[in-house]
């Protein structure tokens, strides 16, 4: 029993620091000291979405920066209500700094027609601005340098729904240590936006059985259709 509280604890502490490292206000309340009362409240360092994709072709506060092509930052409408958010980008998107342009992101820009979306109409980016060799999984250090730019774009477009692809996404908003079989299917809250966890378009491509799991990513947007008043 102890240990499973401290494990608790543990996954409470990373994920409020990782969270404090945004530097998102409205995702962490700091404990605030006298000293902290006094001063004045931090701005958000980012004015803009704009502003964000700015930071983020200059970034070079990770290993990535020395490897990529070219950053990407994301793309949408300004306004959106709904925000796709997937791992890092692969080849195609490194080669044209766009996210999701590659199978991938074919196979989402159907689901977003089929949800009744325009692909402009969306915000879509990544949790990590930048392709990580060989496309592997991005590592605790490069989220972490990277996480200060998903926070501020959130803060910015505050959608009314966020769909996380694939397991890098969703452990972004949910550190939970449960596999997406688990998460997926129900949404749960970030700081007051309904977060759904679905399956990445590359984990439905790699499938055999592509027809279930292609199902089963319907049903979750279907989900958040419903509460965007799309059915
Ligand atoms: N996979 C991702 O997670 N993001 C992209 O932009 C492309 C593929």
């Amino acid at each position: 029993m102890a240990g499973k509280a401290d494990k608790l604890i543990l996954g409470l502490e990373d994920h409020l620091r990782l969270l404090g490292q945004t530097g998102a206000e409205f995702a962490v309340r700091r404990i605030r000291t006298k000293a902290d009362a006094e001063a004045p409240v931090p701005k958000a360092a980012f004015g803009s979405l704009d502003d964000v994709a700015r930071h983020v072709l200059e970034c070079r506060k990770c290993p990535l920066a020395k490897t990529r092509t070219r950053a990407v930052p994301g793309e949408g409408h300004p306004a959106a209500a709904l925000l796709f958010v997937g791992e890092a980008p692969g080849h195609d998107e490194d080669v044209q700094g766009r996210p999701f342009v590659g199978r991938a992101g074919q196979l989402l820009t159907k689901i977003i027609a089929a949800m009744s979306f325009r692909r402009e109409d969306v915000y879509i980016t990544n949790v990590v601005k930048c392709r990580p060799p060989e496309n592997r999984t991005p590592a605790r250090e490069e989220v972490e340098a990277c996480a200060p730019y998903l926070a501020a774009q959130i803060e910015i477009l505050r959608p009314k729904a966020i769909v996380s692809l694939g397991k890098s996404a969703t452990d972004f908003f949910l550190r939970s240590g449960k596999g997406m079989t688990q998460l997926r299917g129900e949404f749960f809250d970030f700081h007051g936006i309904p977060v759904m966890p679905t399956f990445h378009p590359s984990y439905v491509l790699r499938q055999e059985s592509i027809r279930s799991v292609k199902k089963q990513v319907w049903q979750d947007m279907q989900k958040v259709m419903k509460l965007l008043g799309r059915t």
